[in-house]
């Protein structure tokens, strides 16, 4: 299976960290969304420990939200001497619900409200990420208000598109998040930033793509935004002292896919910033990343109860679950890859190939396609591997289709992070 953690227990049942998945499916409903604490722990402690192996610890590993967000993985990640990366109110909002450390937040965002910079400037967080020369504006009028001054990073395009497994360097300037390097856009907000009396400019950002496999594209993008922070100085005498270079680590969804190591890449990232940071004589800065699926990782799942098994002869298989696009649309939205497993048979060969579609009403509703599985009955526990990222996160109620409960799993223990929605839930603000 994709990940160590997953195992197979003396009855033939599936486990997730030692915890027999159809045990949890049987205790608390399908479908049902399974996360390894342990992992999660583990992932949190690989990219402190290589920050600190390669960079004296010289800022912050900083947990972007939007891979899965609720009270408990900010918990987590608190005690965890996590940062956090919020993109909106709402994340925010949890974050503060559980009393996370103001000064450990970034506050993303193409097109924040005045109702989130408020509150932003409201709660004291440590650093808002602005996007557009509007927005920088419009903070600076709030904060003045306010009476404070807000620390501040730019959004930076730096012309690096590491979307796919090889990456390209590219102009890269058709993207709605930040301003281009290339253009001079980036310098030139940089500038108009530093003449604002409520803000202070801390330092640049940039995130150059998901799911990433390969290590340069990182070590380049810490290379290029060191050169602009430079070129910044020279114009204005200013030394900014922070870089934010994203996230996008990627997993492994299948067999096949062959990760790169994190620590690998904060070597090399590191050592580009070095040799950068030497040769144009400017002092290091303060490194943050922003990893969320590599947090969240692949030692999760997604539980569900097979309905029906329908056989279209000479067309398909279609093996029908209890969930669907609503608690997983990464299949519909991006074809995404997964590995499944019918839980309660997880011993047996793999030898049945169908495509698993959930219940809404709607043709794409399909999690996988020609997928290899063991042979699916009705009534069997089907796992649907490594959707702890981007899952609950994207989920939606389509069909009013309740959002499912969430588990977290620690050294075999599971228990309750989240409830499932219920109908009443689903009718609460309905008037
Ligand atoms: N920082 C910024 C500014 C980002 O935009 C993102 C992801 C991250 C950090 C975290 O990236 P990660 O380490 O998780 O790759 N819904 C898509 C993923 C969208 C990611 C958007 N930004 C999916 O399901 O694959």
């Amino acid at each position: 299976m994709i990940h160590a953690s997953f195992g197979v227990n003396e009855v033939g049942n599936l486990t997730l960290n030692g915890a027999d998945t159809v045990e949890l499916a049987k205790q608390y409903g399908t479908p049902l969304y399974v996360f390894s604490e342990d992992d999660i722990r583990e992932n949190c402690r690989h990219f402190v420990e290589a920050l600190g192996a390669f960079y004296d610890g010289n800022g912050q590993i900083l947990y972007a939200s939007k891979a899965f967000c609720c009270k408990e993985m900010y918990r987590i990640m608190k005690e965890e001497s996590m940062g956090i990366d919020v993109v909106s109110g709402g994340e925010l909002y949890t974050a503060l619900s559980v009393d996370f450390p103001v000064e450990r937040i970034f506050f993303h965002g193409n097109n924040k409200t005045d109702a989130e910079l408020k509150l932003a400037i409201q709660a004291g967080v440590g650093h808002i990420v602005v996007d557009n020369l509007e927005e920088m504006h419009r903070l600076n009028d709030f904060a003045s208000a306010a009476n404070r001054v807000m620390h501040i990073f730019l959004r930076v395009k730096p012309g690096i598109d590491a979307h796919t497994h090889s990456f390209i360097r590219t102009g890269q300037i058709d993207s709605k998040f930040g301003f281009a390097l290339e253009t001079g856009e980036a310098m030139a907000a940089a500038k108009e930033a530093l003449s604002l009396s409520h803000l202070s400019l801390d330092g640049l950002h940039c995130h150059i793509g998901s799911q990433i496999f390969d290590t340069e594209p990182f070590a380049l993008a810490a290379d290029v935004m060191l050169r602009l922070m430079d070129k910044l100085r020279a114009e204005t005498g200013v030394t900014l002292e922070g870089l934010n270079l994203g996230g996008g680590f990627g997993i492994r969804y299948q067999e096949s896919d062959r990760p790169g190591v994190y620590r690998d890449s904060i070597e090399i990232m590191a050592a580009a910033l070095r040799a950068a940071a030497k040769e144009l004589d400017f002092p290091l800065p303060k490194l943050y990343l922003e990893p969320g699926r590599s947090i969240v990782g692949a030692a999760s799942a997604t539980l569900y109860k097979v309905g029906s098994v329908k056989e279209i002869p000479g067309i398909r298989t279609y093996v029908a679950v209890d969930g669907g696009m609503t608690d997983n649309p990464r299949y519909a939205l991006y074809q995404a890859p997964y590995e499944i497993v019918i839980a309660n048979k997880a011993r047996e060969e793999r030898d049945f190939v169908a495509t698993v579609a959930g219940k809404c009403c709607e043709s794409g509703d399909l999690i996988q396609e020609n997928a290899a599985m063991q042979h699916a009955e009705p009534g069997d526990t089907l796992a649907v591997l490594a959707t702890g990222p981007y899952n609950d996160s994207m989920a939606s109620n389509y069909n009013r289709i309740p959002r499912p409960a969430a588990v977290m799993i620690r050294s075999g223990n599971a228990r309750l992070i989240r409830r499932r929605e219920s109908y009443e839930d689903l009718v609460k603000n309905d008037l």
